[in-house]
């Protein structure tokens, strides 16, 4: 039977493929398998191995010299390892997570893998690096690249966020919550890399995994406040406020030398509508997300409730 080997399992996204995916995975840890060590990737590979890269630097809002330089040794320069040691033991595929941000920021409806502007932040930059240099190991090892677009689920900061906004009963979203945002739920990207793996429709190629519409990040609210049985209040707070903000945040983390939590490219994204077309992926695999926007909501409501009785339990 062909291995599976998963770079990156204790992160948000690759601990998920280890609980969605029903197919069993070896996941060495960063401390045996570290990118930016070759040698420490050889010994956990084999010929004929399908190899999943979930692992990466993927705090897309820091621009510190600290992050930048993370950018680099792992998204780049580790993955380009980790492409050598695939190419040198014969891996059959190696399907890596890469990020819609790599494609530069859009708005607009049905964007397509071809479609590429220039990126902005340092992470989206590493990203699109990371992609630029698989190329040239497409002679030498089947690669699959997969682009989630904004990957949401349990672990994930911005779901705990919009569950306690969503208890503390108002909630300030900039123009009301209404532009249409790209969210995908974990458990529909992992069913993505599960179709993805060994399929021969996906080598040699890029695609875009996510929802087949996007949410409103209102009606992304609204299910999770059902979810939890509560009746939040909307508030529209104009852009301009939530910019400025953004960019006092963006001071603050800056002075501190730290990554923000929000800043003016993610303020972009709650405020300009997109979305991308999964229909490639879909013609390949045949792939329909499992899980609707409810489901997600009541699942990702769940673990938030969940966790914070296991906090009270532990005081
Ligand atoms: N989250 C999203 O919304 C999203 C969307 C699109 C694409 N992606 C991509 O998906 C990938 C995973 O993202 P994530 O959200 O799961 O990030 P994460 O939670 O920060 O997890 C990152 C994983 O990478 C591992 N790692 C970091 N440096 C490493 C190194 N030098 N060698 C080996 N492993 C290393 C970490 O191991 P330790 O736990 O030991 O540090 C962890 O398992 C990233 O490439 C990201 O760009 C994420």
């Amino acid at each position: 039977m062909t291995r599976v080997v998963l770079f990156g399992g204790s992160g948000f996204v690759g601990s998920n493929l280890l609980r969605y995916i029903d197919i069993e995975m070896l996941a060495p840890s960063e401390f045996d398998a570290d990118l930016t060590r070759i040698e420490s990737l050889l010994p956990v590979i084999e010929p004929g191995d399908i190899v999943v890269n979930a692992a990466g630097y993927a705090n897309a809002t820091d621009r510190s010299k600290k992050g930048r330089a993370l950018f680099q040794q792992v998204n780049v320069d580790g993955l380009a390892n980790l492409a050598k040691a695939c190419a040198e033991k014969n891996v059959a595929q190696l399907v890596h997570l890469s990020s819609v941000a790599a494609m530069g920021r859009w708005n607009g409806q049905g964007i397509t893998e071809d479609m590429m502007r220039p990126v902005k932040s340092p992470y989206a930059a590493s990203k699109l690096e990371g992609e630029r240099l698989l190329c040239e190991f497409q002679d030498r090892l089947p690669i699959t690249i997969l682009r989630p677009t904004s990957v949401f689920g349990e672990g994930r900061g911005l779901a705990r966020s919009l569950c306690s906004f969503v208890e503390r009963g108002i909630i300030p979203l900039p123009r009301g919550g209404r532009a249409t945002i790209p969210f995908t739920y974990i458990g529909n990207v992992a069913r993505a890399v599960e179709l993805s793996l060994g399929n021969p429709e996906c080598l040699g190629r890029k695609f875009i995994i996510g929802d087949e519409r996007s949410y409103p990040l209102r009606e992304v609210v609204l299910a999770l406040a059902k979810a939890m049985g509560r009746r939040p209040r909307i508030i529209s707070v104009p852009t301009p406020i939530w910019w400025a903000a953004a960019l006092g945040i963006e001071i603050v983390a800056r002075v501190g030398n730290k990554p923000p939590l929000l800043d003016r490219g993610r303020l972009d994204t709650m405020t300009c509508s997109v979305s991308y077309s999964i229909a490639a992926f879909q013609k390949a695999t045949g792939y329909t997300p499992p899980f609707g926007l409810q489901e997600a909501c009541e699942r990702i409501a769940a673990w938030y409730l969940g966790q914070r009785t296991d906090g009270e339990r532990a005081l």
